[in-house]
C-alpha cells in the first residue's frame, strides 16, 4: 500500500531538489556563463596548429612535448598534422595569436580552477610592451 498524498509531493520536492543546479543557474542569470575564449580576428590567423576538436582537448600535452622538444632534443620546429611547420615557441607562436592571455586561455582555465606557472617565467607578449618588463626573455 501506498499514499498518493504523501508520495506526490515527496516527489515534487525531490526533483526540484535534484535539478536545483540548473533552474538556480536559470533563475540567477549565470547559465549564461561558460567560457568565451576570444578567438584571433586577424584573417592570416584563422588556423590553429592542429583542428579546434584537438588542441582544445590536447593543448597540455602539446605544450609538454614543445617544451621537451626544445628544452631535452633542441628542435625548434613543429611539424603540424596540416602539414606547416610551426616554430615551437609558447610566446612566439601561441601567443602571437591569442595574444590577451585574459581573454582567451584564462577564461577556460578561470571557469575550471585550472592553475599553472608557465607565466612566471614566460612573459607574454602583452606583457612586454611598454615597460621595463620589456627587457626579460623570449
Ligand atoms: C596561427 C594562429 C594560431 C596559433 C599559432 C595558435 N592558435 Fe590556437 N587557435 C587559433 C584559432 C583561429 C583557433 C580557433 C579555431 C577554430 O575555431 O576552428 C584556435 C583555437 C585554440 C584553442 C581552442 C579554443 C576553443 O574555444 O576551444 C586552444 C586551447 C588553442 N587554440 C591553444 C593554442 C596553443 C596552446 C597554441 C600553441 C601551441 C596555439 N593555440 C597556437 C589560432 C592559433
Ligand atoms: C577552451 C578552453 C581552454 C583554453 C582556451 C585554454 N585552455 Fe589550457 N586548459 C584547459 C583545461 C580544461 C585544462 C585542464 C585539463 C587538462 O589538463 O588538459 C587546461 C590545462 C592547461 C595546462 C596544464 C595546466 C596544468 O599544469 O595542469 C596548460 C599549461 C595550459 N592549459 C595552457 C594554456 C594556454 C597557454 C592557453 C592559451 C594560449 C590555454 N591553455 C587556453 C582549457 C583551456
Ligand atoms: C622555471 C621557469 C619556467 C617555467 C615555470 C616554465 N617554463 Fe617553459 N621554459 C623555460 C625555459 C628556461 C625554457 C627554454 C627556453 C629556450 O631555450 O628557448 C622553456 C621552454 C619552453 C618551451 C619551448 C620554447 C619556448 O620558447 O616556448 C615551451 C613550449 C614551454 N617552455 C612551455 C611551458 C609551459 C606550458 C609551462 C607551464 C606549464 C612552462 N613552460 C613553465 C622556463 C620555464
Amino acid at each position: 500500500m501506498y499514499d498518493k498524498s504523501k508520495i506526490i509531493p515527496a516527489l515534487v520536492i525531490f526533483l526540484g531538489l535534484a535539478t536545483y543546479p540548473i533552474w538556480h543557474n536559470t533563475v540567477s542569470g549565470k547559465a549564461r556563463y561558460v567560457p568565451k575564449p576570444e578567438l584571433p580576428t586577424d584573417k592570416a590567423k584563422k588556423e590553429c596548429v592542429e583542428p579546434k576538436t584537438f588542441i582544445r582537448v590536447n593543448h597540455k600535452t602539446l605544450l609538454e612535448d614543445w617544451k621537451f622538444s626544445v628544452v631535452r632534443n633542441g628542435i625548434r620546429t613543429y611539424q603540424a598534422s596540416n602539414k606547416k611547420a610551426y616554430t615551437i615557441s609558447l610566446n612566439r607562436t601561441c601567443m602571437n595569436c591569442h595574444t590577451d592571455k585574459t581573454k582567451f586561455c584564462d577564461q577556460c582555465h578561470t571557469y575550471m580552477g585550472v592553475t599553472n606557472k608557465c607565466w612566471d617565467c614566460h612573459i607574454y607578449p602583452k606583457q612586454l610592451s611598454p615597460g621595463p618588463l620589456a627587457m626579460r626573455g623570449p
